[in-house]
């Protein structure tokens, strides 16, 4: 059988720590099944190239039947100016692969409960939501730049802008996970100020009449952020522009007790995809053998399901992450004072084991 591509983006910080526990799982729960062509991108590559990514790189990507990232930036590059930062690299495979659709799953995992920074009786209710967010469009790559007014005064600028077509396409996939989920959908904006958010409310309604089975409401996103912390059992599929789902999407992620758990997909119109846990490069853990390796290694269970239709390896792997929280096992961040604190190789071994 001829193996599946996948470009490998180690990257910066503790990047190369949980790409190493991911493709260990990989490699566990479908041997021979993957081939590995490492990428050197992000900080590392500045040092190297003198810029983010290389076009050879970037055509690897393109070549790929997937990507799988651990995360890239970092203090050392933050200085540089905005089209030589390490996270333009991201930004810029999002794009070129047209990675639109940015699913982000935040549920509790009830023996995480204690790890939550939410009320006990909140927590107690549980929650599992799908955060979708647009990944290739509105401020992120709208037209920014800076110029001077009349009195030399600086002024700097963003654009939000989305067309019709973008908001049509991000909805369209919510409503399809929707379908597979608990039939809900609530999408967010900011109709109450922005132009971009009423063509972006006016065209999920539009798409909406193609999925009647499925429950639409809107929320601000002011309101979003709240209920998220108020009751974040009532959700189940979130829709929303690319700037609110990074925001909305740290703060769900922190709910289920820490951002070290939580993976990401980000998918096109085909099979290809880019899977990345949604914490950052965490400089100050690098090289420390602290960081929570579960997010990568869920996020492997996330590309085996959507990029390689492989259901059944996926939901291994997600049991075996449930089975080593449920025996008590803790990286440093989810860890409270009952459990020993363990290591990312340490807990890597531990869901090996469990496989
Ligand atoms: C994320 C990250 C990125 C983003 C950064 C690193 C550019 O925060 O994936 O959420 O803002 O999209
Ligand atoms: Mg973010």
């Amino acid at each position: 059988m001829s193996k599946y591509r996948l470009a490998v983006i180690e990257g910066d910080g503790i990047g190369p720590e949980i790409i190493r526990s991911a493709i260990a799982v990989l490699d566990k729960v479908a041997p021979h099944c993957f081939s590995y062509e490492k990428l050197v991108v992000g900080g590392v590559c500045l040092d190297l190239h003198g810029v983010p990514i290389t076009d050879e790189a970037m055509q690897a990507c393109k070549d790929s039947d997937s990507v799988l990232l651990g995360a890239v930036g970092g203090p050392k590059w933050d200085n540089l100016p905005g089209h030589l930062r390490a996270e333009r690299a991201l930004l810029g495979i999002r794009k070129e692969l047209e990675l639109f659709a940015n699913m982000r799953p935040a549920k509790l995992f009830s023996v995480l409960k204690k790890a939550s920074p939410l009320r006990q009786d909140i927590a107690d209710r549980g929650f599992d939501m799908l955060i979708m967010r647009e990944l290739t469009g509105g401020i992120y790559y709208g037209e920014r730049g800076r110029k001077s007014d009349a009195r030399g005064n600086t002024i700097a600028f963003d654009t939000e802008s989305y067309n019709q077509t973008e908001v049509d396409r991000i909805a369209r996939v919510a409503f399809e996970m929707a379908r597979k989920r608990r039939k809900q959908v609530c999408s967010v904006d900011k109709a109450n100020v922005l132009e971009s958010s009423r063509l972006w409310r006016e065209r999920v309604h539009v798409v909406a009449e193609e999925f009647p089975d499925i429950e639409l409401s809107d929320m601000l996103v002011d309101n979003a952020a709240m209920q998220l912390v108020r009751d974040p059992s009532q959700f189940d599929v979130l829709v929303m522009a690319n700037m609110f789902g990074d925001i909305l999407s740290d703060e769900a992620s922190q709910l289920t007790g820490s951002i070290g758990m939580l993976p990401s997909a980000s998918l096109g119109e085909d099979k290809r995809g880019m899977y990345e846990p949604i914490h950052g490069s965490a400089p100050d853990l690098a090289g420390k053998n602290l960081a929570n390796p579960l997010a990568t290694i869920l996020s492997v269970a996330m590309m085996l399901k959507y990029s390689f239709n492989m259901p059944e390896e996926a939901w291994r792997i997600e049991q075996a992450v449930e089975k080593t929280l449920l025996k008590g096992h803790r990286t440093k961040d989810i860890h409270d004072n009952d459990t020993p604190v363990l290591g990312t190789r340490e807990m890597t071994d531990k869901v090996l084991q469990e496989l």
